[in-house]
């Protein structure tokens, strides 16, 4: 699987992507929104869950690279998630602090959800969202979605307020 973009390539993650992966993961600024950055086997889980995703799904979060240097610079893409007890298609998008604020994160997060409506005939796309995030949001909305509902997520040992954003599959 790879889906490209006028400035990205969507492809899976690999063991080699590790480094890129936890200078994301590792970022303390970065992984504020969950409860501050992974230790080094909370790198390791990830990356083993993402291959245990593909497997199971055929789908996951994906590397995004840069199309001119293949620099790995975020990772964006759609998993199953438990939304208040229902198993819902989520987009997700966490990308290096280094490439904030160029758009890039949208860009992904626009080529996951068509690729949801498209390729797993999906109904609703959703971001789950931290209701302090609002750089999260803000991608949310800039891809079409709209907040559906409130509920919380228990994370790393902690209750934690989100807003379940929802876009969509177009009429054709
Ligand atoms: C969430 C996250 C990916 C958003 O990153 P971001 O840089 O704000 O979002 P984008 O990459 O879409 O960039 C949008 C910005 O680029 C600007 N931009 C510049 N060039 C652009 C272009 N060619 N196209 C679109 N936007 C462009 C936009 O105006 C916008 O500006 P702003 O940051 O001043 O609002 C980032 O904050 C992050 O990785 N956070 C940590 C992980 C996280 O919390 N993930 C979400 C969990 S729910």
């Amino acid at each position: 699987m790879q889906m490209e973009t006028d400035r990205l390539v969507l492809r899976r993650i690999t063991g080699d992507d590790r480094p890129a992966l936890a200078a994301i993961l590792q970022d303390s600024v970065t992984m504020s929104a969950y409860e501050g950055p992974f230790a080094d086997a909370e790198v390791d889980a990830w990356l083993a869950r993402m291959l245990t995703r593909y497997q199971r799904d055929g789908f996951g979060m994906w590397a995004v690279t840069l199309r001119d240097t293949c620099a790995m610079i975020g990772q964006c893409g759609i998993t199953l998630q438990d939304q208040a007890g229902t198993k819902v298609h989520e987009v997700g998008y966490l990308f290096n602090r280094e490439y904030w604020h160029q758009g890039y994160a949208t860009e992904a997060a626009a080529a996951s959800r068509d690729f949801a409506f498209a390729e797993l005939g999906v109904h609703t796309v959703f971001a789950h969202v931290r209701d302090t995030n609002l750089a999260s949001m803000n991608v949310a909305i800039r891809i079409g979605m709209t907040v559906r509902s409130r509920f919380a997520k228990h994370y790393r040992g902690v209750e934690m307020p989100h807003l379940a954003f929802g876009v969509d599959r177009p009429a054709t």
